[in-house]
């Protein structure tokens, strides 16, 4: 490979501007020429490419959100809309590509580098940490320590009133932020979308809760849990309990912004580098990901397919400590 492009596609994340500045200056070293794609897909189509410099990338590590915007493109969906964008990447001579994003932009990566011969690797990228072949995903840890944050704080007000709160945290395939900030901040039950929830024992539990008054009671639910996120679940519980004071709150998208963790900046430092040198090395069609402090490279497809499993033993912790 001679000239590489860069982009970042589907939700942003913390951490995706300090993977671009990996691509671009690992790129530079190796003497490449690197090109920053703008929106993601949407940009290959359309020809929004950008030629990246080592200054393009200065002051960006700390910084949440994506210099090079993102977007999820409905035409790059079309074989149409991949023959424009390979032909803007032909053009301009590209021969190899970085995708950061998560499995909406990697099945994306998937089709095209089958049906074209441009090699791919993923980069992944999401808060949502559904993605197999890798511990970390890039911005998974900010957005969860955002939550933690967030949920400490309405625990004060829970505490203070006497109130029962049902929080809803971003994932709505995955519950992931749901599990870690639930546990993190000693929620009394977490709902996500890979486990069933008995309604009948969550309320019996939040009534005995009730008569021996514990202080705070909070309930995290996923986006997508089966009840259709925390709205639903707030109403199911407030028709069962009219007695308990019981508020909502939805988190929302605070939890996709801000600036990066140290964890999120090194992962994401880690694996730009190490994307350059797949691309180098000649691999194609697969996702660098980190697994046991090793790097480990995953094809797109079963990166995608396979996910991370949340173990039993966190939902029996979570039981445990809740009582
Ligand atoms: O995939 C990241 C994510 O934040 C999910 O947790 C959430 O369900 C979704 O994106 C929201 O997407 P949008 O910002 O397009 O509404």
């Amino acid at each position: 490979v001679t000239k590489i492009g860069v982009l970042t596609s589907g939700g942003d994340a913390p951490g995706m501007n300090a993977a671009v500045r990996a691509v671009v200056r690992t790129g530079i070293y190796y003497g490449l020429e690197v090109y920053g794609i703008m929106r993601g897909y949407t940009g290959m189509v359309e020809n929004d490419i950008i030629p990246m410099h080592s200054r393009s990338v200065a002051n960006i590590i700390q910084r949440g959100g994506t210099i090079l915007k993102t977007a999820r493109c409905k035409e790059f969906l079309q074989k149409e809309g991949r023959q424009k964008a390979y032909n803007n990447l032909k053009d301009l001579g590209i021969d190899g590509l970085v995708i950061i994003g998560g499995d909406g932009s990697f099945r994306g990566a998937d089709v095209f580098s089958r049906e074209f011969d441009i090699p791919c690797i993923g980069i992944p990228g999401t808060i949502d940490k559904d993605i197999a072949g890798t511990d970390f995903t890039i911005g998974f840890d900010t957005a969860v320590n955002t939550a933690v944050e967030s949920i400490d704080k309405i625990r004060d007000t829970a505490d203070a009133h006497d109130r029962l709160f049902i929080i809803e945290v971003m994932g709505r395939d995955a519950g992931y932020i749901a599990l870690h900030s639930g546990i993190a901040t000693g929620a009394e039950h977490i709902l996500i979308p890979e486990r069933k929830t008995d309604m009948e024992e969550l309320i019996s539990s939040l009534q005995e809760k009730e008569r021996r008054k514990k202080l705070v009671n909070m309930v995290v639910v996923a986006e997508g849990d089966e009840f259709g996120g925390g709205d639903q679940v707030a109403a199911l519980v407030k028709e069962r309990l009219p007695n308990v004071d019981t508020r909502l709150c939805i988190l929302g998208h605070i939890q996709r912004g801000g600036s990066p963790t140290c964890l999120d900046r090194l992962i994401a430092s880690r694996m730009g580098y190490s994307a350059v040198e797949c691309l180098l090395e000649g691999r194609h069609n697969v996702m660098v990901g980190i697994l046991n402090n090793r790097m480990q490279y995953t094809l797109l497809e079963k990166a995608v397919k396979s996910k991370q499993k949340i173990s039993d033993e966190w939902m029996k912790i979570v039981k445990i400590l809740a009582s």
